[in-house]
């Protein structure tokens, strides 16, 4: 029996091979952000499809009836990652990079 087992689905953001939990509610994007990865995003509520990018493994729910994403772009493996959460472990196709460090106030 595994003494520490996390449940929570991986989200994997390629090509970098970066590997991040997901909390649960929380969307790809804000889990990535949680880790220190940030992916290219602007109005983070499913309108402005700036962070639109390929879903290439797993399946995910929206948090929102009318995402900006059509039914055509869903089947073809598009996806929101702002308002997506995932139904488990998911891979995604999207540019990354590293959230800077912020200046330590003291
Ligand atoms: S950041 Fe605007 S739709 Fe995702």
């Amino acid at each position: 029996m595994n003494p520490n087992p996390d449940l929570r689905p991986v989200l994997t953001v390629q090509p970098l091979g970066w590997c991040v939990r997901v909390a649960p509610g929380q969307s790809l994007v804000e889990a990535a952000r949680a880790a220190g990865v940030r992916l290219r995003s602007s109005c983070r509520n499913g309108t402005c499809r700036a962070c639109l990018c390929r879903l290439v493994a797993g399946e995910v729910d929206y948090r929102i009836a009318w995402p900006g994403i059509t039914v055509e772009e869903r089947l073809g493996g598009w996806v929101l990652p702002c308002v997506a959460v995932p139904r488990g472990d998911v891979a995604i196709d999207a540019t990354a990079d590293v959230v800077p460090t912020p200046p330590n106030l003291r």
